[in-house]
């Protein structure tokens, strides 16, 4: 029986110091610790022994499992380290479906402004575009906004030097456009806007406007009316209502406040439209002859209408999302759902 023991030691042993993978350790472990292995073959033969002999080689069987379970542990071991050939971690199923990469989306500001785009685009705006580092004279002289208005005071306007600001509002495009083409005229000019505002739930420093500009023979505020109406259909419900309260803008005469009809209370009055059953949408007006004459336009012969739409807010009331710093916190959480 010793000798025998011998024998199984030594052929486990070599056998385990062979192994070159751990799916070889495994079968030699079930080989000889398995429930069916060697050793409860040992153990059977165990019993036929004389009483005397039997704690002896009882306790030789045990050690040599022991043994037999430590050599497979250790070789386990090297083979993990690296000393021997490594076993894949990975094995490869084709059956499994891929993992779809994660390809993102456009942000809910982008796809506002292409929504924007398509609308006024269906009624033959085309869009143009200008930097966001303009001229002050761009943003301000061209614009009929003489050198004393408030806006022109550094709280309100990023500046470089006394020349070259951050545009505070995308009326900058309009005049860029006028400069460069003849009329007639009819784009929007989408982009970032900029001013030193205190961050809070319904003001940032960035900000996104909408500008449009429709310069013909014969264009009047009933046209300015007729634009706006078809686009607050198209893009909040098909019976909203609009309506102009006066206003002033430099660069428009006469100038208006555009409202929308409520879409949450239908016009009734609620806590979105602060009861008042309307909510601002933009300015607009008539272009100021002033503007037309600096850009050598003919202001006896042509007219035009001009609007600016804050697309931040639209997009706020749209959805219902009640602060404007969840669109630049990069939150994946917040943009994903759009
Ligand atoms: N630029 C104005 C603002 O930022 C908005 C605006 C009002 C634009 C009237 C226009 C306009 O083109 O005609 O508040």
């Amino acid at each position: 029986m010793q000798t025998k023991l011998a024998a199984i030691g030594e052929e486990a042993l070599a056998a385990i110091q062979a192994a070159g993978s751990a799916a070889e350790l495994e079968k030699l472990r079930v080989k000889y610790l398995g429930r069916k292995g060697v050793f409860r073959d040992v153990m059977a033969d165990l019993k036929s022994l004389p009483p005397e002999e039997k704690p002896k080689i009882g306790q030789a069987a045990n050690r040599l499992k022991k043994e037999i379970a430590a050599a497979i542990d250790n070789v386990k071991k090297e083979l993990q380290a690296g000393k021997g050939p490594a076993e894949p971690t990975v094995t490869f199923d084709p059956s499994l479906p891929g993992r779809r990469p994660n390809i993102g989306h456009r942000h809910p500001i982008t796809q506002m402004i292409d929504r924007i785009k398509d609308i006024f685009g269906r009624m033959g705006f085309s869009v143009a575009y200008g930097p966001d580092v303009d001229y002050a004279r761009n943003n301000f002289e061209a614009l009929n906004i003489p050198p004393d208005h408030p806006s022109r005071d550094a709280f309100d306007t990023f500046y470089f030097d006394k020349d070259v600001v951050l545009r505070s509002q995308t009326s900058t495009v309009q005049i860029r456009v006028m400069e460069n083409q003849p009329p007639p005229v009819r784009v929007i000019a989408p982009g970032k806007t900029y001013r030193p505002d205190t961050v809070d739930a319904t003001h940032c420093f960035m900000f996104h406007q909408v500008e449009g500009l429709y310069v013909d023979e014969g264009v009047t505020m009933a046209d300015l009316k007729a634009v706006l109406t078809m686009f607050a259909r198209e893009f909040f419900y098909p019976d909203v209502t609009i309506r102009f309260r006066p206003h002033f803008f430099p660069f428009t005469e006469p100038s208006v406040e555009v409202d929308v009809s409520c879409a949450i209370c239908g016009g009734k009055g609620c806590s979105v439209c602060s009861r008042k059953g309307w909510i601002e949408f933009g300015g607009a007006g008539m272009v100021d002859p002033n503007v037309f004459e600096g850009v050598g336009y003919d202001a006896e012969k042509y007219t035009g209408f001009a609007f600016g739409l804050g697309i931040d807010r639209l997009v706020m009331m749209k959805y219902g999302i009640d602060d404007i710093r969840r669109f630049f916190e990069n939150d994946m959480r917040f943009l994903s759902q759009f």
